[in-house]
């Protein structure tokens, strides 16, 4: 078979775009031991619910008006369930889940986040405004769904 020689130019050209192109999504995939965003920590959800700080999911105090949740998404329930704050306080949240994946939204904020089970998923909110903040789970997790819920309540 006869190539032209722009042909075989290109066929270079292409191929070795492609062999540079997969080297470089190779290397983030692999040797950076690439996660999900916002998924960096990996557990055992077996486990994960027996351990420290999992087993005792709670709100406790790390300064002034900064709080640490410790909490657990699980079939159909938040722990804890209700949480109170003075007004002002930023809150530091970590959540896992031992079965399903849930949602964690708490509604009237940007907090919006998937509760995986193996994962510790985390955000922080500052609840400058009073009133009572509900916790949502936005993912489908069974027949219990539309009742898994949770509450902060802002003073
Ligand atoms: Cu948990 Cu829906």
């Amino acid at each position: 078979m006869h190539l032209h020689r722009y042909e075989r130019i290109w066929l270079i050209i292409g191929g070795a775009t492609l062999v540079l192109f997969l080297s470089i999504v190779g290397v983030q995939a692999f040797a950076t031991d690439a996660h999900p965003p916002g998924s960096l920590v990996t557990v055992d959800p077996k486990t994960v619910t027996q351990e420290a700080p999992f087993n005792k999911p709670s709100l406790t105090q790390v300064g002034p008006k900064e709080y640490k949740a410790v909490m657990v998404g699980r079939m159909f329930t938040f722990q804890p369930g209700k949480m109170e704050i003075p007004a002002g306080s930023t809150v530091h949240f970590q959540i896992t889940s031992p079965d399903v994946v849930h949602g964690f939204e708490i509604a009237g904020t940007n907090v919006n986040m998937m509760v995986i089970p193996g994962h510790i998923n985390r955000a922080t909110y500052t609840f400058n405004h009073p009133g009572e903040y509900l916790i949502v789970c936005n993912e489908y997790c069974g027949t219990g769904h539309q009742v898994m819920a949770g509450k902060i309540v802002v003073k």
